[in-house]
């Protein structure tokens, strides 16, 4: 996980509006549900970042953006310095080789009438220059034993595998074309506890191996913390809250950060008894209604008059650019305080096995 200047995959002013339409035969547009609002943030050569918010902030919906599943409404998308938002044609398809996606689901992501052997050959269908017809069997049998699958697999059909085999075999997949970029939405979300430890420890060992870059989206805190070398905490729409992860596990200044990490299942007793608990009010506002001002006021303990006036920016606040240091990274927060949740809580507990899950 070693981080360069330069970064592979940027994203700047990111936007996606859905537009929300009334009647069947005259349809009107009525509003927009707005599922990603002005997101930006750098991707270093080698980096991990994590993406962290609750269900429905739009990080499937930033992950499909950065793959060119779907356009952006506004904003731009960056790869290796290059604007690649509108990017067609042989473009297109060399943009979307080299940023993979990991799916959330396992068991919905990979079709139950394919062999594993052409699941993951099957990018080589739409890239055939990438392997001769010829080699096609032998690298998907590399490819499989790269995940700590055994090659000889190649012919048996998803349900014979566990959840974690099958999310290695989408990870897999998402080699085949050797990319440099792999953005993975919540790709341990739907595996038992005892298996996510090992599929990350897997992504871990991939993006040594292969030299990847990744953005990592989790609705955790405690998964990312492994994996990532940044945290970028989203909220309806937007980024919060960004640092390392030193800065944000250790030195929260955003309430929303604070809350969501006073959520995070503590294992040590003692630090459990200690933590700072903080229960949001009220639900998560509907993207289609997006607040005044600052987004997250109405769930925000802090909240002012001020606050429903004026819209943060995501940026290093006055009073803490001076004094240096953790405390000063960037934070949407008009009184971004620090407030250190659950001391010393948020160590890496290891227990990360190794095996196929
Ligand atoms: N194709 C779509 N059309 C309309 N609304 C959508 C579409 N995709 C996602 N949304 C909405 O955008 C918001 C963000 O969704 P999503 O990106 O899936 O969030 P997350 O992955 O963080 O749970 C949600 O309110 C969701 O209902
Ligand atoms: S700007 Fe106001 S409402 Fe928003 S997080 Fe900060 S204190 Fe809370
Ligand atoms: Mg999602």
């Amino acid at each position: 996980m070693v981080s360069t200047a330069e970064p592979v995959l940027e994203a700047r002013g990111l936007v996606k509006h859905y537009p929300l339409t009334r009647g069947i035969v005259l349809r009107k547009q009525i509003g927009a549900v707005k599922a990603v609002d002005g997101v930006d943030f750098s991707l270093g050569r080698g980096e991990t970042l994590g993406i962290v918010g609750e269900s429905g902030c739009g990080k499937s919906t930033v992950a499909r953006l950065l793959c060119h599943l779907e356009r952006p409404t506004e904003g731009e998308i960056r790869f290796r310095g290059e604007d690649i938002t509108g990017a067609s044609g042989r473009r297109l398809k060399e943009v979307r080789r080299n940023i993979q996606m990991v799916f959330q689901d396992p068991y919905t992501s990979l079709n139950p009438r394919m062999t594993v052997g052409d699941i993951v050959g099957e990018p080589y269908e739409i890239h055939p220059e990438a392997a001769p017809k010829g080699e096609r069997r032998r690298k998907v049998q590399e490819l499989l034993e790269v995940v700590g699958l055994d090659p000889e697999f190649l012919n048996r059909y998803p349900h014979q595998f566990s959840g974690g085999q099958r999310q290695r075999i989408g990870i897999a997949r998402a080699l085949a074309l050797r990319p440099e970029v792999i953005v993975a939405d919540e790709p341990v979300s739907a595996l038992d506890v005892s298996v996510q430890a090992q599929v990350i420890n897997l992504l871990d060992r991939l993006q040594a191996e292969f030299g990847l870059s990744y953005v990592f989206i989790a609705h955790d805190l405690s998964i990312v913390r492994h994996i990532s070398d940044r945290v970028a905490v989203m909220y309806l729409g937007r980024i919060v809250e960004t640092g390392t992860d030193a800065e944000i596990y250790e030195h929260p200044t955003h309430p929303y950060t604070q809350a969501l990490l006073s959520a995070v299942p503590v294992p040590d007793p003692e630090a459990r008894a200690h933590r700072d608990r903080i229960i949001l009010s009220g639900d998560v506002p509907s993207p289609t209604a997006i607040p005044s001002g600052c987004r997250f006021r109405t769930r925000c303990w802090k909240a002012e008059e001020r606050c429903a006036r004026e819209v943060p920016e995501l940026a290093v606040p006055e009073e803490f650019r001076a004094v240096g240091g953790p405390v000063a990274h960037p934070s949407a927060c008009l009184f971004a305080a620090e407030r250190q949740v659950v001391p010393g809580a948020m160590e890496d507990h290891g227990g990360h096995g190794n095996g196929p899950g």
